[in-house]
């Protein structure tokens, strides 16, 4: 096996149309596409029944530790498309002194930060952006709290692709640093992501360019994906009880569920599903307050603030597949207010030796809570998505200095 084995060789392609994931219409696939014809996003469609006949899980156990083992159930047709930065597998991280401490099942960590640009975002945009390739599209615009954008900006460099991005003024600086040395250009918006993103919707007409926004663009979907196909593998073709998932437009919960269901359909796995957790913010949570309303969309957010910035999304297009899966999946949503997250980071980092991000902190701090009112056992094997390098976001300063040119007071150690 090559390292690049899966970059390099040709590997059959099953894709065989679009779905709108609101009404079911047909789309044809090889073409550019934004929204369905209903305004509603679109789903990948494959020939799952010719994925079951040539791929087996002793041919995947046997490639190259990246997403693209996985390459039959992805869009990319031809090898000559996939633009990568080096795609990992990423680790689960078990806590077992934390699992001690709170009397509960496994935690198990998996750590996206260990991915191009240091986060989950490059497996939505690696796709994205492969698939803009073959499609031919020439100017990238999008609306990103911080993360997309980087891996954006990465990955269609990479590509050669024109990248313009829009940004609430308040974004991480390392986030809109990286933009801008990654070679796009970059524009700080004194607004939220939906702010940014009637900038891009409205600049597609005048501009030309492709408007990225999640769920807005199909493929970004199945990079995400990846996450819920490579952890059932790791966990040896089998899910947890709960997964965790900060939840901002909620592309990887909704990939991951869609994962699962593909990996059914190919005799991968059995019906036992996850359940599915949305963690969102108490400062803003449309999702958790659409689930305990009991209704299928979930209005704009007012004033919304977390200092996860990565899950300050007021309106989510795919608010309605989020809620479903959830349902679905007999999980729930549920909101953590920025203490408890600032507490769980800390926690984690001081106990476990494991630096989260903000984002990745909340479903910390969400399962510490669940565990606390029943809502997950203490039985259960839990997974939560640490989407980002905790390197990412700023951390606090350390004060403490010696001098050395003064007598040290040893007893102090
Ligand atoms: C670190 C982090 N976590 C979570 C999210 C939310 O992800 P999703 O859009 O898949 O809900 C983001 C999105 O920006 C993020 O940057």
């Amino acid at each position: 096996m090559r390292f690049d084995d899966n970059l390099s060789g040709e590997r059959p392609s099953f894709v065989t149309h679009l779905e709108c994931a609101m009404t079911g219409e047909r789309h044809e696939a090889d073409v550019v596409h934004n929204l369905s014809r209903a305004g509603k996003p679109l789903l990948v469609r494959y020939d799952l029944a010719g994925v079951k006949k040539a791929l087996s899980k002793e041919t995947i156990a046997r490639r190259a530790p990246d997403l693209w083992r996985y390459r039959e159930l992805l869009p990319v047709r031809k090898a000559a498309d996939i633009v990568s930065l080096g795609e990992c597998m990423t680790p689960i991280v078990p806590m077992p002194r934390l699992s001690k401490k709170l009397g509960g099942g496994d935690i198990l960590v998996k750590d996206e930060g260990r991915l191009p640009t240091g986060s989950f975002k490059a497996r939505g945009l690696v796709m994205a952006v492969s698939m803009a390739k073959a499609l031919d599209i020439k100017h990238m615009a999008m609306p990103t709290n911080g993360n997309a954008g980087a891996a954006l900006a990465a990955y269609a460099t990479r590509a050669g692709i024109k990248t313009t991005i829009f940004c609430p003024e308040d974004t991480p600086e390392v986030n809109v640093s990286e933009i801008a040395l990654q070679g796009a250009d970059v524009y700080r918006v004194n607004g939220l992501i939906d702010d940014c993103g009637k900038i891009v919707g409205e600049g597609k007409a005048k501009v030309g360019w492709f408007d990225t926004s999640t769920l807005k663009e199909p493929y970004r979907i199945e990079g995400k994906k990846t996450m819920g196909l490579e952890l059932a593998e790791q966990l040896g073709w089998d899910v947890p009880d709960a997964i965790f998932y900060p939840t901002g437009g909620g592309t990887g919960l909704i990939g991951m569920w869609k994962a699962f269901d593909e990996l059914e359909k190919i005799g991968f796995i059995g019906s036992k599903r996850p359940r599915m957790v949305a963690v969102q913010a108490s400062g803003c949570a449309p999702m958790v307050k659409a689930y305990e309303d009991g209704v299928e969309h979930a209005p704009r957010w007012e004033n919304a603030h977390t200092i996860a910035s990565g899950i300050r999304v007021p309106q989510a297009v795919g608010d309605f597949l989020i809620l479903r899966a959830v349902r679905e999946s007999k999980g729930f949503a549920i909101a953590v207010d920025d203490e408890a997250i600032s507490a769980g980071l800390n926690e984690m980092a001081r106990e476990e030796g494991f630096l989260l991000c903000p984002e990745g902190a909340a479903t910390y701090a969400a399962y510490k809570k669940s565990l606390a009112d029943g809502r997950v056992a203490k039985s259960d094997r839990a997974v939560l998505f640490n989407c980002a390098s905790g390197l990412k976001y700023p951390l606090p300063k350390m004060e403490r200095k010696l001098d050395r040119h003064q007598p040290i007071d040893y007893g102090m150690f």
